[in-house]
């Protein structure tokens, strides 16, 4: 076969190596632009579990990188005048150069021609090749050329970013954060052989140009950065390498192949270098593809299969990489706000990828700190003494709302049944929130239940509207509290403009078949096409559905009821004033984000009101509708902010189905990341809800300070006995109904 890698980076050099050690009567040859020896940057890390994969693919290389790396466990993170250490990291630093020596060495031993000083604009020299790898890097030319193929996608990240080297060595991975007039400054340093550290400093778009860094040349940059950080590197030197300032691209493609040429390493994708994987990914590529084209014997089908195999790891390491830049871009929402061992924590769990648990395998002493601090600040917060010798996992504290003091932090979030009759609970809802009240969670929420019975979803759903209702929801409210330490909240609701639709088994949003009755909403705009058109809510409206509300409010007092939620999310009524994408009122109630808040927060003033001062009140929101257009994260703080100040005690934060049209991203933890931007930036508790299934995920979630509550509705479902589980699985005594003591003689297997 005859194969030409265009770009002698790691990515073409590696896959040289590997497609020629397979077979070597390959024709394998190796086309670069620069000289074998002119290398940006300094030097490159890789972590243990990448170096394994490394030995199986071509031990000669890999022997020789071991040979000349260095090795360090540490990440020592500097912050307000203090340095945090954890260990058990296991990185190797290597100079680019030397990584780069190592792969033009092997490929000149297996045979490989290298063709240095060769600028290469045109693929047609190269027509006769059985394969052409497009392993231009990130600005790769190929990729341009062939743009409507690959389907390039380039988000510029705004943070600015350079490259530079130090004599310093540092003894760990290091993270410094710093402060100067102009505002708050990342690095990322690493020592990468005997002597010298690659130091990368970032910073903000903003702190930069307050810096005057916007016309300055390599050795401005380096002066300014040797001033600021002259305490850290003790008089050594700063080092430049073609260091200028950039911003940092995160590459995509929606193809990876065309014809016979094949996208690799930086030109197909890249990830941000907070997480150390640009060349991880480049090399791991030209393994992928090389085991392709051994197992396929045409190209087109092994191209296909590298991508394949390839896409789901690189897009799993590029959402992590996503995250963790995100983090560094928001630095200035933690610095300043978190004590240090918290803002370690955060920092060292930001890409999701490592937990509670990965990391108490790594350093249990770091997280013993971590769980010892959590425990006392829950102390302090709750009022209630958590023990600190051994600290409890963080989700086994105490949280305080008003007078209501939860046990732990797992909720039970609100789940419609559909299976109610004109609005009262039954014994499937005494079993179902039962059941999990005496399974082990803090706080059970009632479903969405309806303040009239215009206001239901479907036939099947709760209400707060009859006396009867009163009654039924207060058999449920005292089983909870007489047979658990659970507490037990109302999530009051009026459907809106998704009223009047079938059980979700029968068609979820689907209008009913017969028997439908009207709707109002903010403004006149079916759900779906054929959803009927609901009226625009007008003054006498908006007074009537204000006062079912106070009414329902009272009548959960009556029940007994330790707390309500008001839901203001998910394209309901009152979610549906909120959204620019579903008000399109012209009055005091549309328009400015104020006034789309105008009306609910006229309910939530009404409710408060008569809800005892004691009891806390929430309230869920749609903290983004993924659209383009619509209502999103900042608009969400804002929304929280107004909340806060009129006595909301915390907010759950939900996101989407507001409008049917949404792109909404899913993964583990996906709204997440939203609920630590508003408890931060508005300063209120919050509880994140969606795709938490593990308990190592809730206890990271709260020791990094992204929310103070764990919400999980299918995670219930499938196990109602959820936080039970999970503290058997820590080791953690969380005592059993007595009915249930004999279970402490039972041990649980695994089939
Ligand atoms: C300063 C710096 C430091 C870095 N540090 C790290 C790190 O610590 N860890 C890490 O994992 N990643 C790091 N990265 C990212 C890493 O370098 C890249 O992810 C990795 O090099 C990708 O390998 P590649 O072979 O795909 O691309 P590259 O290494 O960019 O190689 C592409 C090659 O193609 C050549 N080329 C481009 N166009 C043409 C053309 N038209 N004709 C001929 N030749 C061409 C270029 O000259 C270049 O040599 C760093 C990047 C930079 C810039
Ligand atoms: C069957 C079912 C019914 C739901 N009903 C409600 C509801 O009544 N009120 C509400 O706010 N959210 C409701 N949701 C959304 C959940 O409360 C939760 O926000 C969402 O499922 C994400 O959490 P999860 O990933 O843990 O399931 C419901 C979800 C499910 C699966």
């Amino acid at each position: 076969m005859r194969i030409v890698c265009i770009g002698g980076g790691p990515a073409g050099l590696y896959l040289a190596i590997l497609m020629k050690k397979a077979d070597p009567a390959h024709e394998i040859t190796v086309v670069e632009r620069n000289r074998p020896d002119d290398t940006f940057g300094f030097g490159v890390v890789f972590s243990d579990a990448t170096l394994e994969n490394f030995a199986e693919a071509d031990r000669e290389t890999f022997d020789e990188i071991t040979r000349t790396f260095a090795h360090w466990d540490d990440i020592d993170i500097h912050y307000q005048g203090q340095v945090l250490t954890s260990t058990g990291h296991g990185f190797s630093g290597l100079s680019r150069q030397v990584l780069l020596d190592i792969l033009q060495r092997r490929c000149a031993q297996l045979g490989v021609r290298l063709e240095f000083q060769t600028e290469v604009s045109d693929l047609a020299p190269y027509e006769d090749a059985d394969l052409i790898s497009a392993s231009d890097g990130v600005n790769s030319g190929i990729r341009s050329h062939y743009a409507e193929h690959f389907q390039p996608h380039i988000d510029w990240r705004p943070n600015k970013f350079v490259w530079l080297g130090t004599t310093f060595p540092f003894s760990a991975f290091t993270f410094i954060f710093k402060e100067s007039e102009y505002g708050l400054w990342r690095v990322h340093a690493y020592r990468y052989d005997g002597r010298d550290s690659t130091f990368i400093l970032e910073t903000t778009e903003e702190t930069w140009r307050r810096a005057g860094l916007e016309q300055a040349s390599e050795d401005d940059t380096l002066a300014f950065a040797g001033r600021l950080f002259a305490r850290e590197l003790g008089g050594h030197q700063m080092l430049k390498n073609r260091s200028l300032w950039r911003s940092f691209p995160t590459v995509k493609n929606g193809r990876w192949h065309y014809r016979n040429i094949v996208l690799v390493g930086d030109a197909a994708h890249t990830a941000h270098f907070s997480i150390g994987s640009g060349t991880k990914l480049a090399m791991e590529d030209a393994i992928a593809l090389s085991q392709a084209l051994q197992r396929h014997r045409d190209v087109l089908p092994a191209l296909a299969a590298y991508e394949e195999e390839r896409r789901p790891q690189v897009e799993g390491t590029q959402r992590a990489a996503q995250v963790s830049l995100e983090w560094f871009e928001q630095t200035e929402r933690y610095y300043g706000r978190l004590e240090p061992v918290q803002f370690a924590f955060s920092l060292l769990t930001r890409s999701l990828r490592v937990t509670h648990d990965n990391l108490k395998v790594r350093d249990a002493k770091f997280v013993a700190t971590v769980d010892r601090w959590f425990a006392e600040k829950a102390t302090a917060q709750s009022r209630v003494t958590v023990p600190a010798a051994p600290p409890p996992p963080p989700m086994f504290t105490p949280f305080r709302l008003r007078d209501m003091v939860l046990t732990n932090r797992i909720v039970v979030s609100p789940m419609c049944q559909y299976s109610a009759e004109d609005g009262t609970p039954n014994d499937w809802h005494l079993v179902n929130l039962g059941s999990r009240a005496v399974g082990g969670a803090a706080l059970v929420i009632a479903e969405m239940t309806d303040v009239s019975r215009e206001g239901r979803i479907s036939p099947g759903c709760t209400g707060m509207y009859k006396p009867e209702h009163v009654t039924a929801w207060q058999r449920i409210v005292e089983f909870v509290h007489w047979n658990s330490p659970a507490k037990i909240g109302l999530q009051l609701a009026h459907a809106g403009r998704k009223g009047s639709t079938r059980r979700m088994w029968e068609g979820i949003d689907e209008p009913l078949p017969e028997g439908n009755w009207p709707l109002i909403s903010a403004s006149p705009m079916p759900y779906l096409p054929h959803s009927q058109v609901p009226k625009a809510m007008d003054r006498r409206d908006m007074d009537m559905v204000r006062e079912d509300f106070v009414r329902a409010a009272r009548m959960a007092e009556q029940a007994g009821f330790d707390m309500l939620e008001l839901h203001f999310a998910h394209g309901y009524l009152l979610s549906s004033f909120i959204s620019p994408l579903t008000n399109a009122r012209s009055d005091e109630y549309g328009g400015s984000p104020e006034n789309r808040m105008r009306y609910p927060l006229e309910v939530f003033d009404a409710v408060r009101a008569v809800w005892p001062d004691a009891r806390p009140m929430s309230v869920k929101i749609s903290a983004t509708d993924w659209v383009e257009a619509g209502f999103g994260a900042e608009d969400a703080v804002g929304v929280a902010a107004m909340l806060k100040a009129r006595g909301c005690d915390i907010i759950t934060v939900s996101t989407g189905q507001t409008v049917p049209y949404a792109q909404p991203v899913y993964g583990r933890l996906y709204q997440t990341p939203l609920s630590d931007r508003i408890r931060h930036e508005a300063g209120i508790a919050t509880m994140t809800v969606g795709n938490i299934g593990s308990y190592t995920d809730v206890n990271s979630i709260l020791a990094a300070g992204r929310a103070d509550l764990c919400v999980l509705a299918r995670g219930h479902l499938y196990d109602p006995y959820w936080t039970r589980h999970a503290a058997y699985e820590q080791g953690y005594d969380l005592p059993w109904p007595s009915q249930y003591e004999s279970v402490r003689n039972f041990t649980p297997r695994s089939p």
